[in-house]
C-alpha cells in the first residue's frame, strides 16, 4: 500500500530497477491479462534479464519510465522504436500499469505525459493498443489527447478467447487521424 504522504516522482528506469519492474508488470499481467501483450508465464520465465535488456532497450529513445511513491514503484510505461529505417518514426507505447490505489488521480496522466515529452523528441508519431473491453484505459487515453485510427482485429488471444484491441495515435507532427 503507497504511503500517499510521501512525494511522486517519475524517471527512466535503470537496469537497478529491473525487479521492481518485474513485479509490477506481472502484477498488471495477472490483473488483466487481456489487457497486456505477454502472458505473465512467459515473463516470468525469461526472468530477469528481459527486463533489464527492455530498461536498455535497442534504439535510440527506447526507455521505460517509472512513477515512484517515495522509493516504490507504483506505475511503469515505455516507449519502443522498431528498428527498420522506414518505420523508426513510429514509437510504440507500451506495458502501460498503474497500481488501483494510485488510479483516479495524478499518476497515470503524469507518468505518460513523461513518455509523451519524451516520445516527442524521437518519433513523428506515437502509437499504441488498448483492449476494446477496457473502457478506463481507453477513456483515460481519450483525455490525454490521443485519437483512434481503427482497430486490430482479435489481436489477443488469452484463455482462448479471442479480444479487439483499438489503435492509438498521437501525431507530433501536428495532423490528426
Ligand atoms: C489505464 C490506467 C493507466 C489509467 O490510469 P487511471 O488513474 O485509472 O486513469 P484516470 O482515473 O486518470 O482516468 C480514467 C478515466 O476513465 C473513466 N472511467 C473509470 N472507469 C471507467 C469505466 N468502467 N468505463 C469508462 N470510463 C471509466 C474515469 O472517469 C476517467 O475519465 P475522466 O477523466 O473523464 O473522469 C490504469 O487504470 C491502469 O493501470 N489500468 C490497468 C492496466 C491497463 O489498463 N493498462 C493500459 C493498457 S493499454
Amino acid at each position: 500500500m503507497p504511503e500517499f504522504s510521501l512525494p511522486l516522482r517519475f524517471r527512466r528506469l535503470e537496469t537497478a530497477d529491473a525487479t521492481a519492474f518485474r513485479d509490477l508488470r506481472l502484477a498488471g499481467i495477472r490483473e488483466n491479462p487481456e489487457y497486456f501483450g505477454a502472458p505473465a508465464a512467459e515473463e516470468e520465465a525469461a526472468g530477469l534479464p528481459l527486463f533489464a535488456s527492455r530498461i536498455v532497450g535497442t534504439q535510440e529513445g527506447d526507455a521505460v519510465y517509472g512513477a515512484f511513491r517515495g522509493d516504490v514503484l507504483v506505475g511503469v510505461a515505455g516507449l519502443f522504436r522498431p528498428a527498420s529505417g522506414t518505420m523508426r518514426h513510429r514509437g510504440t507505447l507500451w506495458g502501460v500499469y498503474v497500481i488501483p490505489e494510485e488510479r483516479g488521480g495524478e499518476t497515470a496522466e503524469r507518468l505518460i505525459r513523461t513518455v509523451i515529452d519524451h516520445a516527442r523528441q524521437y518519433v513523428d508519431v506515437l502509437t499504441g493498443h488498448v483492449t476494446t473491453t477496457n473502457a478506463r484505459a481507453r477513456r483515460f487515453y481519450e483525455r490525454l489527447g490521443f485519437g483512434f485510427s481503427g482497430i486490430e482485429y482479435k489481436n489477443l488471444k488469452v484463455n482462448g478467447r479471442h479480444f479487439d484491441q483499438d489503435i492509438l495515435v498521437m501525431d507530433f507532427t501536428g495532423n490528426a487521424p
